[in-house]
């Protein structure tokens, strides 16, 4: 078993050491293999995602990663984690949020966003004219039935109750109609009972009435903004796993970014990171060791380990070595 590492920048590389650490200790022999992307890669060698970072995704069984900075203000500039989705083509962004602990967090949530992750306004495609941009935002079949098909089985094969669509069709009547008019179709027969809501209505159910949520199927930034929102309220950013998934290739990341104001100060949550590595082991069918490493967070905040952002005072390395304990004990049991 071969994992792509990629740090990036900020507290990238911080968050993505701990998820490194909890992974030797479950699965000693996984080799992790470390690659170059972001802010940094480009002042060291000149380009923000080398090709030979590319190669090493598309020769590992998945990637992890951790975040990277965007430059201010330059010209032609694509994020790296945009190309990396659209060029391995992993569709499915799945997001899982819920509080770590009881009483941890705003709002008790657990909801499931998945996100088309190719298009929608995420094309880059802006054409500028004398007094203005237009941007092309794409919403095609395609792309809708694959999605809405991954978040039904996904939904199903969890054990879920309930599948949201997640659109504004009321007024992009043509393209969040058609993501619409395909999600009911593709939801005909499931055992969840699937309906659909406007997604400024989604973002304050969200608040108010959050068990309503269940499994959210959405287009690419209503995904990308409720996932945040999903996250603050379950206790912050650092808290909230994502998998980019593919039908070749997988990515796992956490959905914060750099968090430049609390980079190498060792204070930065490692949860996210941490959950998300354990998507990964879910992913590669090491289903045991997934629950073991959830499990040893869980029980590392249930017992009162936080990390700043939670009300603690734990660093991100102190919670981190507390979380690899909790699995050697659970193994030695
Ligand atoms: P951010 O997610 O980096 O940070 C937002 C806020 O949440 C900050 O106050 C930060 O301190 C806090 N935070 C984030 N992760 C945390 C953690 N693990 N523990 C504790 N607190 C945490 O978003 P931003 O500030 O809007 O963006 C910073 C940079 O990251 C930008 O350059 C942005 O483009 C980039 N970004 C990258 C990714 C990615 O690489 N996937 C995602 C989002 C943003
Ligand atoms: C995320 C991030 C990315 C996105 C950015 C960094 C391009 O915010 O993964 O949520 O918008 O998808
Ligand atoms: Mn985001």
């Amino acid at each position: 078993m071969r994992i792509a590492v990629l740090p990036g920048d900020g507290i990238g590389p911080e968050v993505i050491r701990a998820a490194e650490a909890a992974l030797r200790e479950l699965v000693p022999e996984m080799e992790l293999v470390h690659g170059d992307v972001g802010l940094e890669c480009h002042s060291r060698r000149g380009e923000y995602l080398p090709e030979e970072t590319i190669d090493l995704i598309k020769g590992t069984d998945a990637a992890l990663f951790g975040a990277i900075s965007t430059p201010l203000r330059t010209e032609g500039y694509r994020s790296p984690i945009l190309t990396m989705r659209k060029e391995l083509d992993l569709y499915a962004n799945l997001r899982p949020v819920k509080n770590l602990a009881p009483g941890v967090g705003l709002v008790d949530l657990d909801v499931i966003i998945v996100r088309e992750n190719t298009e929608g306004m995420y094309t880059g495609d802006e054409s500028v004219d004398a007094d203005g941009v237009t941007l092309g935002r794409r919403v095609s079949r395609r792309a809708c039935e694959r999605i809405c098909r991954f978040a039904r089985e996904h939904g199903e094969s969890s054990g879920r109750s309930r599948l949201t669509c997640v659109h504004k069709a009321n007024v992009l009547r043509r393209s969040d109609g058609l993501f619409r008019d395909v999600f009911y179709d593709t939801a005909t027969g499931s055992h969840m009972s699937c309906g659909d809501m406007l997604v400024d209505a989604a973002a304050a159910e969200m608040v108010v009435r959050p068990e309503a949520l269940d499994v959210i199927v959405t287009l690419n930034l209503y995904g990308d903004i409720l996932s945040d929102e999903a996250a603050a309220l379950a206790g912050g950013l650092g808290v909230a796993p994502s998998a980019n998934i593919g039908d070749r290739h997988a990515l796992f990341e956490p959905v914060h970014g750099s968090a430049p104001d609390i980079a190498g100060r060792n204070v930065a949550n490692p949860s996210a990171a941490l959950l998300s590595a354990a998507m990964m082991l879910e992913h590669l069918d090491m289903e045991d060791e997934a629950d073991a490493l959830r499990s040893a967070l869980r029980g590392t905040v249930a017992a009162g380990g936080r990390t700043r952002d939670l009300g603690g005072n734990l660093g991100t390395e102190e919670f981190a070595s507390l979380v690899v304990e909790g699995l050697r004990r659970r193994r030695a049991l």
